[in-house]
């Protein structure tokens, strides 16, 4: 890999090439009609910055603080599943790379790696653990309980995810039995022979999978059950869709679990207050970057509502659809504290491995530093509804690129 990666978008244009079509899909996919998934996009896109020029404002200060821990810019890894099918280096490397970054990764209870291994090699970093309800609450208990003994001191609740969405790229690929579990699990005959003919144009993917020994497994359900005996990915699946995270598992999760939680899929100021009820210390404003709910509302948009419902006493993170540094700006000047990104990172990690995640968050921070100067802001928080333009002045003076986008 040369460093001449020079935006998001020319790593994610790397990683397709690199990457099996069924396998790059299943990053890029979006839920049905993948509507929101573009419309994430397209709602940033509609925002305009009102920029102070004639002013000189150096080095901007990009630093910022999440739940009390100092992040050296407001860009997190959000939790994602299947890492090691991207690149051998997995959740660790992209753990690495948030903490050589001085910023942290949520680490997925399905990103492929145990999640001790996220905490472990993840460069010492105050990472946070993401809980999706597998194996039902007897399974969450036992992931919330050895996280704790991980050393995660924040555990993220992803209150989205009742169902998992319809990709409709992942059925046509073959790559997901219905209900959303991924056709295979393991590499035997049936199932070489069914995927070799749409990997074998992927020579470096294959090799660096093959030497890594395969690894599609899920090893944190293995572990799911308190006696030890092992559970299928379907049967733990079966369980969380039978009883879904609701408010009422902050409960035994607060009374569980010592350090912060924060509530994860946020779309609504009322959801938010809801969740600040059940004992929420922040909140992420998400759509799962349109894998759930299709038409769900681009989360910029609905930014402003939840920061009205609950900004003054909680912090509010979003994530969905975060491209540009300038979407970094944009979120913050609309109130966000900071933001998370998943593709973009998933994109680096699949053409470089650690080193491909650190070239990502490098390129937002040089875009994010480069939009203040331009702003003339000298610090991130400077960044204030002054730093834009009201949605009716935006689309008024608008882009062409911008037209047509779902929500207000
Ligand atoms: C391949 C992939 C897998 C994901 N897996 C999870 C997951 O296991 N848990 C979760 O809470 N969110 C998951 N997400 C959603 C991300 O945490 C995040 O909300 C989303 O990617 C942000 O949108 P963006 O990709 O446009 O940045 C996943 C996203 C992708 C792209």
């Amino acid at each position: 890999m040369t460093t001449t990666i020079y935006s998001v978008d020319e790593a994610r244009r790397r990683a397709r090439r690199l990457l099996p079509k069924v396998v790059f899909d299943f990053i890029e996919g979006g839920a049905d009609d993948e509507l929101t998934t573009k419309a994430n996009r397209r709602a940033f896109d509609r925002i305009l910055f009102r920029p102070l020029t004639g002013v000189d404002v150096g080095e901007p200060d990009l630093r910022t603080t999440v739940l009390d821990t100092e992040l050296s810019f407001p860009v997190l890894l959000a939790p994602c599943g299947g890492l090691s099918m991207f690149h051998p280096d997995g959740q660790a490397g992209a753990a690495r790379a948030a903490a050589s970054a001085h910023t942290i990764a949520v680490v997925g209870t399905l990103s492929g790696s145990l999640l001790e291994k996220g905490m472990s090699d993840g460069g010492g970093a105050p990472h946070w653990f993401q809980l999706y309800k597998l194996g039902g609450r007897a399974g969450a208990e036992r992931l919330v309980d050895r996280a704790s003994e991980a050393g995660y001191r924040t555990l993220v609740v992803s209150v989205d995810t009742p169902v998992v969405g319809h990709k409709e790229r992942d059925i046509r690929n073959g790559g997901v039995r219905p209900g959303g579990t991924p056709a295979i699990d393991r590499v035997d005959l049936a199932s070489m022979i069914r995927f070799a003919p749409k990997v074998a144009a992927h020579p470096r993917w294959v090799y660096r999978f093959a030497r890594a020994g395969f690894p599609l497994g899920q090893p944190n359900v293995d572990m799911l059950q308190s006696d030890g005996s092992p559970i299928s990915l379907e049967k733990a699946t079966e369980a969380w869709m039978s009883s879904p995270a609701t408010w009422a598992d902050f409960e035994w999760i607060r009374s569980r679990w010592s350090g912060r939680v924060v509530a994860k899929g946020i779309l609504s100021g009322d959801d938010a207050r809801r969740a600040v009820g059940a004992g929420a210390d922040a909140v992420i404003i998400s759509n799962h970057g349109g894998r759930q709910l299709d038409a769900a509302p681009a989360t910029i948009n609905v930014l402003q509502d939840v920061v009205e419902a609950v900004g003054t006493t909680t912090e509010v993170l979003l994530d969905s659809g975060i491209r540009r540094g300038s979407d970094v700006a944009r979120a913050l000047a609309l109130g966000a504290r900071a933001v998370l990104i998943g593709r973009p990172y998933l994109y680096g990690l699949a053409v470089g491995g650690e080193r491909g995640v650190r070239i990502v968050l490098d390129i937002l921070r040089d875009e994010l530093t480069r939009t203040l100067q331009l702003l003339g802001r000298q610090s991130v928080a400077e960044l204030d509804r002054s730093s834009v333009l009201a949605s009716g002045e935006s689309a008024q003076r608008g882009c062409d690129n911008a037209q047509g986008s779902l929500g207000p």
